[in-house]
């Protein structure tokens, strides 16, 4: 009774999946990725097609041998060589599956196996009996079975079952079945086949036509109780039911579908990225639950929800899939309630309304312009507003000498203006930036973290305008500083001045004149 609403998974990445042309995997690989599905909780993983070659073959053994809980299956058609092959591959196993097929439909049986229904239907009594031998796990799968007539559908599943199959999978091969046919395909089975107590219904969808997960639900509703599926629903054409998406839809529609998975779905963005690292197979940025922008907001409408009450635009938690957070990316449609809350996380908890309202201005023009805006285009913009705010710096570069080269220490003689008070210095470095920056320290003492350092060519060849990029920390607070010019160590220079004043007019804003005095002299 307590299996009766549980659905198992049974996963095909590593042999549906590898069909999808341009996805083959490696042993290391398949191996990786089979240890990542156990702990997601897979319940059967069909590791490969034994007989297609000394590969699949070599990864499902080694398969067989690696998992814990997940039951390894392998794939055979019906041919007493394929089901001895994959019992060769598996037998290392306490528990392990055979999954034997055989196309059903007047299309399939005509043009690919020439051979009769009736004959068809003898194979199956040979070979479902031939792998029941082996095991008692035995899986028999009608192919192209949703343009089976379904009276030859019901006469060949009673005979698989009397044979010895305990899952009876009703594949969708080409993907041409809508959910209202699968519904009543799956019915037709429960109701007609006298035996079919005795075995578990899955189904097998392919995309062909977008309805792969919608199929394999209406399946479950209906009374299946295992769905095929891969992970990032990679599979043959267009792929398979995505495993992420279906779990998801059982997990967040508990009221229409109550049944559960042994699927750990924290784990599930760890398992799509595996897939698309080994495959090489990018995750489209909008894919459900597993997309780049899944659990990402940009629209100011939503992200104002969002920030309001999350279930306003999200159905499912981010940490659900396993993803650390929600994120209001900033762009040009962002307002300004989500602009403020990007503020307070980047550490502006005190800025005047004057600032923010100057920073959102230029943060509209340039979200107008650059497709990404980084947590840096921010932090500059508003420093920039605050620089605006008080418009005298405190340092500025006056020249700038710099020795390099082979052979001698790279060194920089500088003159900086601090307060009005010209100063020089000399220092050599690792390197001619390295010399640069000691200069700085020499002439204005500071003490602050350098977190990033880049350098950007504005344009092209080797007169090119450089733009540099300098972020500095200083007790949790963080200014960044940009510079152009052709010659990059100027550019460099300016930069690192740049966020120097900037942080100067940051702690001014906590710190007392006197601090600051007390800084400049090096106190
Ligand atoms: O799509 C299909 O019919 C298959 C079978 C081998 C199950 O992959
Ligand atoms: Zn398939």
């Amino acid at each position: 009774m307590a299996d009766k609403d549980r659905v198992f998974i049974f996963d095909t990445t590593m042999r549906d999946g590898e069909q999808s042309p341009g996805a083959s995997m490696s042993l290391e690989e398949k191996i990786q990725i089979a240890r990542v599905f156990d702990e997601l909780g897979v319940d059967i993983i069909e590791a490969g097609f034994p007989i297609a070659s000394p590969g699949d073959f070599e990864a499902v053994t080694a398969i067989s041998k690696v998992l814990k809980k997940s039951i390894p299956c392998g794939l055979a058609r019906h041919s007493k060589k394929d089901i001895d092959r994959c019992f060769e591959a598996l037998k290392h196993a306490s528990r392990f599956r055979i999954h034997t097929f055989i196309s059903t439909s007047p299309l399939h049986m005509k043009h690919k196996l020439n051979k009769t229904p009736e004959q068809v239907y003898e194979s199956i009594k040979e070979h479902v009996s031939y792998a029941r031998n082996l095991t008692d796990d035995v899986e028999w799968s009608c192919e192209d079975g949703t343009r089976t007539d379904m009276d030859y559908m019901c006469k060949t599943v009673e005979l698989a079952i009397k044979s010895g199959a305990k899952t009876i999978n009703i594949p969708d091969t080409v993907g041409y079945t809508v959910p209202s046919e699968f519904t009543k395909i799956i019915n037709t089975l429960l109701n007609k086949v006298p035996n079919i107590d005795q075995a578990i219904l899955s189904t097998h969808c392919h995309n062909d036509l977008g309805l792969a997960v919608a199929n394999s639900l209406a399946g479950i509703q209906a009374g299946a109780r295992q769905i095929e599926c891969t992970i990032n629903g990679i599979g043959e054409r267009a792929g398979n039911a995505a495993l992420e998406e279906v779990v998801m839809a059982i997990r967040t529609r508990n009221d229409l579908m109550p049944f559960e998975t042994g699927i750990n779905t924290t784990l599930l963005s760890k398992a799509s990225k595996l897939v698309s690292n080994v495959t090489g197979f990018p995750v489209q940025y909008n894919k459900a639950i597993v997309g780049k922008n899944a659990f990402a907001h940009e629209s100011g409408i939503h992200q104002d929800g969002m920030l309001k009450n999350r279930n306003t635009y999200e159905i499912m938690t981010p940490e659900s899939v396993g993803v650390k957070q929600t994120s209001l990316v900033m762009g040009k449609h962002s307002g300004r309630h989500a602009f403020k809350d990007k503020l307070i996380s980047l550490g502006y908890a005190d800025l005047t309304d004057d600032v923010i309202e100057n920073a959102f201005g230029k943060f509209k023009v340039l979200a107008d312009k650059k497709k990404h805006i980084y947590d840096e285009d921010i932090i500059a913009l508003v420093d920039d507003s605050l620089v605006l705010d008080n418009k005298a710096n405190t340092i500025v570069l006056k020249s700038l000498k710099v020795f390099a080269g082979t052979g001698e220490p790279q060194k920089a003689e500088m003159k900086l203006d601090v307060s009005g008070e010209i100063k020089s210095a000399s220092e050599t470095g690792d390197g001619p930036v390295d010399a640069i920056f000691k200069c700085i320290k020499n002439l204005y003492p500071h003490d602050v973290n350098l977190q990033l350092y880049q350098v950007h060519a504005v344009t092209e060849g080797t007169d090119a305008q450089a733009t540099v990029s300098v972020r500095i920390e200083e007790n949790g607070k963080t200014t960044v500083g940009q510079a152009a010019d052709t010659d990059t160590l100027v550019a460099s220079a300016n930069a690192y001045i740049s966020a120097l004043n900037k942080m100067i007019l940051k702690r001014g804003k906590t710190a007392p004149m006197e601090q600051e005095n007390q800084k400049v002299r090096g106190i």
